[in-house]
């Protein structure tokens, strides 16, 4: 059997700890994804996806548990190192997309490259291929802000593939897509899956938790994997 690329045990995340605005947002939560599965996190609101999808991410670490992701515990990681580990492991489409409006959108795209001192052309050349296979090349210089929705989802994909990381987040990928463009980013996260990428999803939608290419659904409940 493949090791787990992402091992969590007995993870805990507690925000404001000690605070009397304290919550206990994941509680004991264990679980192992072998690479190259997509797996999807479903759960009622506040129930604690997006929490465990920072961890997986190497955001922040647990508050107590252990969490391995992609062989590197993170609860002895200094900041610093926790930030490298996760340029050169993550990929994240936040819910959001977290688009600077007034960079154009071959500046996004490039900005995770920026403190890694890759050349100006090197950077290019990666970009111009992804927005190839994403079909928005024709957007580069665009200002983000002039781009509809679906082409802004597209920019954060290529963002969050620029370094070709192994595991791909994704939170709530579709919440603000019509169901042709939530088809296409399906179609786009298979595509890379099958590449041999390890893709985490977190939605209610059931366009996603019951997509074929989807293998294993994560259901939390209250902080707490809930085993049915
Ligand atoms: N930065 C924070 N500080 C304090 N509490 C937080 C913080 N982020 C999340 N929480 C709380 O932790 C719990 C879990 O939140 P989380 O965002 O992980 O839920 P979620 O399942 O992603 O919800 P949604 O479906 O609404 O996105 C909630 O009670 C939330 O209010
Ligand atoms: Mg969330």
């Amino acid at each position: 059997m493949t090791a787990p690329l992402i091992e969590l045990e007995k993870v805990c995340k507690t925000y404001n700890q000690g605070q009397l605005n304290e919550v206990k947002a994941l509680h004991d939560v264990s679980l192992a994804i072998e690479p190259g599965v997509m797996v999807c996190l479903q759960g009622a609101s506040g129930s604690g996806k997006s929490t465990l999808l920072s961890i997986i991410g190497c955001v922040f670490p647990p508050t107590s548990g252990r969490a391995a992701i992609a062989g590197k515990q993170l609860a002895r990681m200094p900041d610093r190192f926790l930030t490298i580990h996760r340029r050169n492991t993550i990929g994240f489409i936040f819910q959001h997309f977290n688009i600077l409006p007034g960079l154009t959108v071959l500046e996004n795209i490039t900005l995770p490259l920026m403190p890694l001192g890759i050349a100006p052309r090197a950077r290019k050349e990666r970009a111009e291929r992804l927005m190839g296979m994403l079909s928005i090349s024709h957007r580069a210089n665009f200002p983000a802000r002039q781009i509809s929705g679906g082409e802004l989802q597209r920019v954060a994909i290529a963002r969050a593939l620029i370094n070709d990381p192994p595991i791909i987040l994704a939170d709530e990928p579709t919440a603000h897509l019509d169901h042709t463009l939530s088809l296409a980013f399906m179609e786009i996260m298979q595509e890379l899956q099958r590449a041999g990428k390890t893709i985490i999803l977190t939605s209610h939608d059931a366009l996603i938790t019951q997509h074929p290419a989807v293998e294993r659904i994560i259901a939390i409940q209250d902080g707490e994997i809930h085993v049915p």
